[in-house]
């Protein structure tokens, strides 16, 4: 992308924006408009855009450090990175499929809820997916819940996707429960949402999950995801483990 056809400005005025309340202006093919981070539609819609504002300019690091992290954990087992078959949940313009096919893995299946993450994807990332559905995991139809249910997942990846009003707990469950027992799990999450205030659901579902012997956490450390808009860095939480049963229904809440 050249600066002619793309500028992007991120507001240097702003404070104390959560997450979900950040924007940014893009000018484009003339036109100058503000664009909230998480109209991920939107940002697909325009080659480059997503690479430029969220990993040139705030120094994001999820997919690499998520997809190291697999391998590295992998690594030190009898498994194999290269027989891995991935689910990757909220896989956006397929960004965190590259870093794995990257890895070496065998596979990688993307699903998100918006259709132009999978045109972004196909648009600029077309060999990385084996498939990509665009489909909201809480509602699947029953053709592709079959389809993924007959795939044999051994390995779910949903980085800098879960809470904030995009992968809700019930959905991330139903991913995980797509994968074969054993399989591995990597993830990363706000840490805000790992701690015991949380109140998106999904400390209380992982702390379940683990405790009924359901998860083996191997890995579970902080990292810097990215910078906030006022340059302040956002603190993630990664967590690579074993799956070693469903999670049953009555967990989520
Ligand atoms: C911050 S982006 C991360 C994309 C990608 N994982 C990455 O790291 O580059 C979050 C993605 O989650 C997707 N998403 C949100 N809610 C979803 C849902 N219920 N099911 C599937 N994907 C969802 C969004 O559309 C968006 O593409």
């Amino acid at each position: 992308m050249t600066e002619s056809e793309l500028l992007v400005q991120i507001p240097d005025d702003v404070r104390n924006l959560s997450q979900d309340e950040e924007f940014f202006f893009v000018t484009h093919e003339g036109n100058r408009r503000k664009i909230r981070f998480h109209d991920y539609g939107e940002i697909y819609k325009i080659p480059g855009l997503y690479e430029h504002l969220f990993y040139e300019r705030l120094k994001c690091n999820s997919p690499t450090v998520i997809s190291s992290l697999l391998a590295n954990q992998v690594d030190q087992t009898d498994n194999t990175i290269s027989d891995l078959i991935v689910l990757d949940l909220g896989a956006g313009n397929g960004m965190v499929g590259e870093t794995l096919r990257q890895q070496g893995v065998k596979e990688v299946v993307g699903i998100d809820i918006v259709p132009e993450a999978a045109e972004a994807t196909k648009r600029d990332r077309p060999d990385v997916y084996s498939s990509y559905y665009v489909e909201n995991l809480c509602d699947l139809p029953a053709k592709v819940h079959n389809e993924l249910e007959s795939t044999p997942f051994n390995c779910l990846s949903c980085v800098a996707a879960l809470g904030f009003g995009d992968i809700p707990p019930e959905a991330f469950a139903q991913g995980y429960n797509f994968i074969t027992d054993d399989g591995w799990v990597a993830f990363s999450i706000k840490e805000d949402f790992v701690h015991a205030h949380d109140e998106s659901g999904f400390a209380g579902l992982i702390e379940r999950t683990v405790s009924d012997g359901r998860l083996d956490i191997h890995v579970k450390e902080p990292y810097q995801h990215r910078l906030a808009i006022d340059g302040q860095p956002l603190y993630y939480m990664a967590i690579v483990g074993q799956k070693r049963a469903d999670i049953p229904a009555h967990f989520v809440f």
